[in-house]
């Protein structure tokens, strides 16, 4: 992709506003992190990597507009800017640890070198998720065969990393091993990520995709079209249950019944061993207005009543192997996913 989704300018984050693909390419200057919130919360920034990244350089540029030159007081308003980004959305635990990351960087003698010191941490957070998303689209590729038909589901491209992507990396990267790859796309009720954004992706690269609706990757699965199922993750917790895009379980069930591999995609980053399981994951709940409404018109009779879980848990049992950049792992995956994550 030639225009990179997240950029620092050095005092301003240059975004590629993702709400609006792929009819309008739009980029917006955020300099301040108010902004930087926001999109985030309105999904301009989204996907589990790049909203990380975006909080960090959020972080970096709410320290840097802080004027007080009290040390205390300058890290009791930094704490307020933290805060304010560990509130914008529950699910993507790559938002935490970079959190952690930030607060650990927020040290110094002086309030000048502490603010130098967050941009270099926000700096180093992106380069290690392009580094990361990388190398696991290397090591996944070995597990896609020559000719085989792909169904991914949300977008898990460039777009949603800030670097190479994760399960649309692995897709890139099978290419690139010069084996002949093609894809089913999801369209990803009800923010459409997979009509949008894994299309746009896919068709910049050249590499042969099918639009679907949400319901009719059954129908493709039980037909033999598909050979695997390749998705992100949000969160994986220690006993390997991944939280990703509502709708993935399903997917991971039909993969099951029908006995072809269910990969998901992603890095270190996403690992969270703090929860032992995956229903201790937080699942965001957003607005029921995207449910009743597609992109902004309404589709349902006024007044019905909507739910619109963002994310499900899929249990651990029903995934063939999770790829991440350390390597590739299997059941039983709480040995594994504890002797790889930082
Ligand atoms: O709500 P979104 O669009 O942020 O959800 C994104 C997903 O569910 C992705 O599949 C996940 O973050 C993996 S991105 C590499």
């Amino acid at each position: 992709m030639a225009a990179k989704a997240i950029e620092w300018l050095g005092g301003r984050l240059r975004i590629l506003d993702q709400s609006k693909l792929p009819h309008q390419q739009i980029f917006a200057d955020l300099d301040n992190y108010h902004d930087v919130v926001l999109a985030i919360k309105e999904l301009k920034v989204r996907g589990a990597p790049a909203i990380g990244v975006a909080a960090a350089y959020g972080i970096a540029l709410g320290a840097s507009d802080i004027k007080t030159e009290n040390k205390d007081e300058f890290l009791i308003q930094l704490n307020q800017v933290i805060k304010t980004f560990a509130a914008s959305r529950p699910t993507a635990v790559n938002l935490f640890q970079a959190i952690e990351r930030m607060k650990k960087a927020a040290r110094g003698d002086g309030i000048a070198e502490i603010k130098n010191s967050l941009v270099n941490e926000a700096k180093r957070i992106h380069q290690e998720e392009e580094t990361a998303t990388r190398q696991l689209s290397q090591l996944g590729a070995e597990l896609i065969k020559d000719g085989f038909t792909l169904l991914t589901h949300c977008n898990a491209g460039p777009l949603a990393t800030a670097g190479y992507g994760t399960a649309l990396g692995v897709i890139k990267a099978t290419k690139e091993q010069g084996k002949k790859v093609s894809v089913f796309a999801t369209e990803t009720r009800p923010l459409l990520q997979g009509a949008r954004l894994t299309a746009w992706e896919l068709m910049q690269e050249s590499i042969p995709v099918t639009l679907i609706t949400d319901s009719m990757a059954g129908y493709f699965i039980q037909q033999r079209k598909i050979d695997c199922v390749i998705v992100g993750a949000d969160r994986i917790a220690a006993n390997g249950d991944v939280a990703n895009k509502i709708g993935t379980y399903t997917l991971a069930v039909l993969a099951k019944e029908s006995k072809i591999p269910f990969y998901v995609a992603a890095p270190t980053s996403t690992i969270d061993l703090s929860l032992s399981s995956g229903d201790k994951i937080p699942i965001e709940e957003r607005s029921p207005e995207e449910v009743t409404h597609v992109q902004g018109v309404p589709i349902s009779p006024q007044g019905i009543t909507a739910a619109n879980p963002a994310f499900d848990v899929t249990p651990h049992s029903y995934i063939t192997a999770i790829i991440t950049e350390k390597g590739i792992i299997r059941e039983p995956y709480g040995k594994e996913l504890l002797s790889i994550a930082k």
